[in-house]
């Protein structure tokens, strides 16, 4: 089968690229990314000499050349991992995420119902469902709990599921659709709390963290996430949205803690700062469907999972300094 996968420069992308490139040796993968500030080549870099393997740069909104693409490639299968990714950025410039995150879905789905594609699936997040209280340790996201969005970035998701699932009903594309908790895990771009504290730990500076720390999320590491799609994209129904956690309930305080002593750092280096905007309270899934009907299981621990995630970042100082330098940005333009 052939693959289209986009935003494959990105965090989650990168890292399920290089979960199902050497598995699957006789499917082919195509790479798609703009190469935005989050996207990064030498995310995939070491991919390219791979037979089954192949990037291509460009914008999942621009609509002829996604048609061009789409009729030389024949793809069969669609996965759509591109977005803008950043809370916070949708809240002070929400424009780009309304037309990346609704417009680039529509394109894609667009050319996949032209072109026939057998399956397309849409990466998606818990975000959609809004949040829950603290006080209620006993409520769970479920695939059945409203859409109620607290962001400019959950609601461009959210409209994006929407639309998925009204090309399944209206034009009757194979759509499915995954929700997934926060991930961590090697190659996420140091904007995002858990490569962030470790790249200010390291530097001795200080760690901003938002109001009291209190906020809850539930961590999931991105193997696992990815080997809850590749199971979907397989084996999952379509019209159909399967929820994916960690079970890894931690609040953000409790995460930068566990975090400092890894790296045997003082928690002085913590400073509260004024809380983001809307800030959800709590994200917390109930995966018993895709684990019922798929057979999915998680492979990590959080202790394990941070353990080894911490290292990997130690051990790639480089790749956070390369970012950080800006020199990534051209880490394409020098293989052509
Ligand atoms: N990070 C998380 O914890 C998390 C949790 C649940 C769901 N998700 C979802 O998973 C997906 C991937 O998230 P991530 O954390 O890897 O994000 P990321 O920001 O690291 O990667 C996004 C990638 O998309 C690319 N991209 C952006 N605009 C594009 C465009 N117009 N055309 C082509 N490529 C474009 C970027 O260059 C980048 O490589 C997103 O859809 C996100 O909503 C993320």
């Amino acid at each position: 089968m052939k693959f289209l996968i986009t935003g494959g420069a990105g965090f989650i992308g990168s890292n399920y690229l290089h979960y199902v490139v050497d598995r699957y040796p006789d499917d082919q993968f195509i790479c798609l990314d703009l190469l935005t500030y989050a996207g990064n080549y030498h995310n995939i870099e070491d991919l390219e000499e791979k037979e089954n393997f192949r990037f291509v740069k460009g914008d999942i909104t621009d609509h002829d050349f996604i048609d061009q693409l789409f009729s030389k490639e024949n793809f069969d299968v669609v996965i759509n991992f591109a977005a803008e990714s950043h809370v916070d950025h949708s809240i002070k410039n929400p424009g780009i995420f309304l037309t990346t995150n609704i417009i680039g879905t529509q394109v894609l789905m667009d050319a996949s119902l032209k072109y026939q594609v057998s399956r397309y699936h849409q990466i998606s997040t818990d975000e959609v469902y809004g949040d829950l209280p603290l006080n209620r340790p006993d409520l769970l996201f479920t695939e059945d709990t409203p859409i109620r969005t607290s962001s400019p970035y959950s609601s461009s998701k959210a409209s994006a599921d929407l639309l998925a699932l009204a090309y399944y009903r209206t034009y009757g594309l194979p759509v499915t659709i995954s929700r997934c908790s926060n991930n961590y895990g090697p190659y996420q771009f140091p904007e995002k709390l858990i490569p962030v504290v470790i790249s200010k730990a390291l530097k001795n500076e200080k760690i901003p963290v938002y109001g009291v720390g209190e906020n809850v999320r539930d961590w999931i590491h991105v193997i696992d996430h990815n080997i809850g799609v590749d199971l979907i994209v397989r084996n999952g129904k379509v019209g159909e949205v399967y929820n994916l956690g960690g079970h890894s309930e931690k609040n953000n305080l409790e995460l930068v803690k566990i975090i400092l002593k890894q790296l045997e750092k003082s928690e002085d280096l913590i400073e509260f700062v004024e809380d983001r905007k809307g800030h959800d309270l709590r994200y917390a899934i109930d995966s018993s469907k895709v684990e019922k009907e798929l057979g999915w299981q998680r492979t990590y621990t959080f202790d394990d999972g941070i353990k080894e995630t911490i290292n990997w970042y130690l051990d790639h100082k480089d790749w956070i300094e390369n970012i950080e330098s800006l020199e990534y940005r051209d880490a394409y333009n020098k293989k052509l």
